[in-house]
């Protein structure tokens, strides 16, 4: 899905998508800031990946231009770093490769951007083990039969390979194929209808994608088994902070006895955040939620007043459990996250 060439990086351009499968190939810091900033690349191990990249490409192509590629390094960071505030993951790869540049800096130019090179791409093969052992945990969570509630896009789309929520539905897909899951189509930017239709189609995984609004009636209904979702950060206490509307979904679980679960890798494990009141919420443009067109025509004022907030935080009271590629961790999160990141660091 992201490929970091030599002085390059391709990706297929996520806001095309069901429409239109074409990469991107980006070549300077701010092509990598504008496709992180506009969605191009997205979801939180994603854009840590593509963090990651942005800083070894820089580097190389200051090596090629016969600058320091150490100073490159470090201005592609802090312009990386702040083009979307809430995915933990982004600071934490970015961060990552600065503090590689520092301990290889005295081996010269040429071993500094092979190491943020390799380092880069390496970051994407252990974002994809992470999720795949994530799906081995997590489908010891679902019975047969499930119907798993999923929102936003959490695939390989979002990680680089394999997916979080995605994954623990594909590994419990492989071994129960009349598991089936339900899409929200997630306001404003549809990623569920977009993406995880998209992805779910070429998986083979019948799916029922609806809207937001319908998955209270669908549980009361005792349509929803399961509801499993991403994270963009957790905090300290387990409070996770994902795309807009999963907090209204863990609400709506816990009202109807659904279990509802949050598959995330330890990458995405903030513990210098202690709640998610702490945790900062990207606010986007009012275009992205009033520029809906129904047949063409807009379907809000041009200039309607608009809140756009891209994320929310999910209280842990809500969450059953949280499933890492440690395992699977239940309440008191505050021990159990703990625990998974000395065991991750081990
Ligand atoms: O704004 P997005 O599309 O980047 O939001 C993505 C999400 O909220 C995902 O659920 C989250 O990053 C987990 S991805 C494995």
């Amino acid at each position: 899905m992201i490929d970091l060439g030599e002085g390059v990086i391709t990706l297929l351009d996520q806001r095309l998508l069901p429409a239109e499968e074409r990469r991107l190939s980006l070549t300077s810091t701010e092509e990598v800031v504008r496709a992180i900033a506009s969605l191009a690349i997205r979801g939180a191990p994603a854009i840590g990946v593509a963090g990651a990249m942005g800083v070894a490409l820089a580097a190389r192509r200051a090596l090629d231009a016969g600058d320091d590629p150490a100073e490159a390094a470090r201005a592609a960071a802090a312009a990386l770093r702040v083009a979307r505030p809430t995915a933990v993951n982004l600071g934490w790869a970015v961060d990552a490769q600065l503090a590689r540049a520092r301990d290889v800096a005295a081996h010269g130019p040429q071993r500094l951007v092979a190491t943020l090179e390799d380092a880069a791409r390496s970051l994407q093969g252990a974002e994809v083990r992470r999720c795949e052992q994530i799906g081995a945990h997590g489908r010891a969570l679902i019975g047969r039969g499930a119907r798993i509630l999923t929102h936003c896009n959490t695939g390989a789309l979002a990680t680089g390979g394999y997916g979080t929520a995605l994954g623990v539905i594909r590994a419990a897909h492989e071994a129960d194929p009349t598991v089936r899951a339900v899409v929200d189509e997630t306001r404003p930017l549809l990623q569920g209808a977009r993406l995880t239709t998209w992805e779910l189609g070429r998986l083979g995984i019948a799916y029922t994608l609806i809207c937001d609004s319908m998955a209270a009636s669908l549980m009361a209904d005792g349509r929803v088994s399961d509801v499993i979702v991403g994270a963009d950060r957790i905090a300290a206490n387990g409070d996770v902070a994902n795309k807009i509307g999963t907090y209204g979904l863990a609400v709506l679980a816990r009202e109807h006895d659904v279990p509802f679960y949050v598959a995330a890798p330890t990458s995405t494990v903030d513990l210098s955040t202690p709640s998610g009141r702490d945790i900062a919420i990207e606010e986007r443009s009012a275009e992205e939620v009033r520029g809906v067109q129904l047949e063409g025509r807009p379907a809000a004022p041009s200039d309607a007043p608009v809140a756009n907030p891209a994320f929310d935080a999910t209280p842990a009271r809500l969450i059953s459990a949280i499933i890492t590629e440690r395992g699977i961790h239940r309440p008191p999160f505050e021990r159990t996250l703990v625990a998974a990141l000395e065991a991750a660091e081990s």
